[in-house]
């Protein structure tokens, strides 16, 4: 038991920290890098699909405040990870601060737990992506072979010139008569993953550059919408009034409207947040860390939230919550303004948007990966550098193989309530850890100190806590059987190769 326990110090967490020289990681990322990172990965199907479902099941236009409570407790979680990013600047993120305080057995289940919010968001995402994409291009009237844009067995029609997975026929619309494939493998979803690992190995510089440069369109499509959306409501403030009457509509129900519905909103809505989080795992990388990551990870934070208040009150103004329930609630607020062109730069905005997260997810997961290894929790390959790149590249390529072949043969898409749970069992552990830090060593100097500790970490704990106490008990379920297969990984192989285990009995203890 006593073994299970047994934590990293703190010492040799520092020695490692320090620069390994042209062996190890490289330390290029400035503070924009990492403020772009934490952007690259937050804003993506969050904001471009759930939105407009929190509005219209949950919370009304109150969907604003949803993304008020919902960012408040990322603020919590991040406050955390900002002092734990800066005092532990390695790769291994909420895994490392775990074993750092909790011992080895809770890292483990950290580390593991991780693959659900890393490999999985990129894997779901990519899902999405695949969809949006192939949307864009019909938009343009170019047609990939149907069977390979679907996973196998999903049957496609070809209705309005576009093949589409038809859930609800329109009236009088017989599916049988329209010309019909079933998937055989989503190539757009594999080669989208492909090519992100590839630039991913090739370097961080490259990666990080290459995550400013389509962070920047993102942002310019959601800022074209905003400008239109706020043209248009200023031209037409009655509409906007009525739709935005009644701010909290009344409540229908458990978790429908009412003051229930903006915190159901908050959890429904929680998935845009992910991201800030994955900024930690950079922290290698970052020539600066002890300055750049409360920067990186506080400010995608800060700059996320003000634009989803804005962009869901804008939203909401444009259309009556209750029309937006659909897959392209932003495309559907843009239509009101009469501009022709505006749902296609929404889609340009979600495959651009959607990209970066995938990319900083499975860069997050390579370096989760790359720090169990190097402690010998996991096989010896994940460690491995690059010598010219730089990268924990074997780490990449599997992690790659891995997520590009999942959302191109198995229906993944909703797996959106398995990464927030990954996520939110991540959050608590490091709120916890920093509390556990703060008695067990109150003296460390920590270049970013969490303010009013224990009342943050505390209210980090609670808040992750309840929003997982909200999702569906098949979530828990799966969950659960996942951690224990990745115990028998554990006392298969990790606790016989695990350094901090072999130091231990080295000194006979
Ligand atoms: N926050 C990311 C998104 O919304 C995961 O896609």
């Amino acid at each position: 038991m006593a073994k299970l326990l047994a934590t990293k110090p703190l010492s040799r967490l520092l020695h490692e920290a320090q620069d390994e020289g042209e062996s190890g990681l490289k330390r290029t990322l400035g503070p924009l890098n990492l403020i772009t990172l934490g952007v690259g990965a937050i804003i993506g199907a969050g904001i471009f699909v759930l939105t407009g479902q929190a509005a219209a099941k949950h919370a009304g236009p109150a969907v604003m405040l949803s993304f008020v409570v919902a960012g408040i407790t990322c603020a919590f979680a991040g406050l955390c990870y900002a002092e734990f990013a800066s005092l532990i600047p390695i790769a291994g993120s909420a895994y490392t601060y775990g074993y750092a305080t909790l011992g080895e057995f809770v890292a483990w289940i950290i580390g593991w737990d991780l693959v659900l919010e890393y490999a999985f968001g990129a894997a779901t995402v990519a899902s999405g992506w695949s969809g949006y994409f192939v949307g864009l291009l019909q938009d343009f009237h170019i047609h990939i072979p149907p069977q390979l844009t679907t996973t196998p067995g999903n049957v496609l029609y070809l209705y309005h010139d576009r093949w589409q997975a038809l859930t609800a026929l329109p009236a009088g619309i017989n599916a049988s008569a329209l010309p019909h494939v079933a998937g055989v493998f989503n190539l757009v979803a594999f080669l989208v993953i492909t090519v992100i690992t590839t630039i991913l190995i090739i370097g961080i510089q490259e990666s990080a550059n290459l995550n400013t440069a389509i962070v920047i369109v993102k942002l310019g499509v959601v800022g074209v919408f905003l400008v239109l959306g706020i043209g248009y409501i200023l031209k037409h403030p009655a509409e906007a009034h009525a739709n935005w009457t009644p701010f909290i509509p009344p409540s229908e129900g458990p978790g429908a409207f009412g003051i229930g519905g903006i915190t159901a909103g908050a959890a429904s809505i929680f998935f845009a947040y992910i991201g800030f989080d994955a900024v930690s795992t950079a922290a290698q990388e970052a020539k600066n860390p002890k300055r750049d990551m409360p920067i990186g990870i506080l400010g995608s934070l800060v700059f996320c939230t003000l634009l989803y208040i804005v962009v869901s009150g804008v939203l909401t103004g444009l259309v009556n919550y209750r029309a937006l329930n659909v897959g392209d609630p932003v495309a559907v607020g843009i239509d009101v303004t009469g501009v022709r062109w505006g749902s296609i730069l929404v889609k340009i905005g979600a495959v651009f948007g959607l990209s970066t997260v995938m990319l900083v997810m499975l860069l997050g997961q390579s370096r989760v990966f790359y720090s169990m290894s190097r402690d010998g929790l996991l096989w010896k390959w994940a460690g491995v550098i690059h010598p010219r790149f730089r990268t924990p590249w074997i780490s990449n390529l599997v992690v790659g193989a891995i997520v590009a072949f999942m959302p191109a043969l198995l229906p993944i898409s909703r797996l959106s309530e398995l990464v927030n749970m990954g996520t939110l069992l991540a959050f608590a552990i490091v709120c916890a850890g920093v509390w556990i830090l703060r008695r067990r060593n109150p003296t460390l100097h920590r270049p970013f100190k969490t303010p009013l500790v224990p009342l943050v970490p505390f209210l980090g704990i609670v808040s992750a806590l309840y929003l997982v106490w909200t999702l569906p008990t098949l979530t828990k379920v799966v969950v659960l059987g996942w951690l224990a297969f990745g115990l028998v990984i554990y006392f298969t192989y990790s606790v016989k190769h695990s350094k901090v285990q072999l130091a231990l009995k080295a000194e006979g203890k």
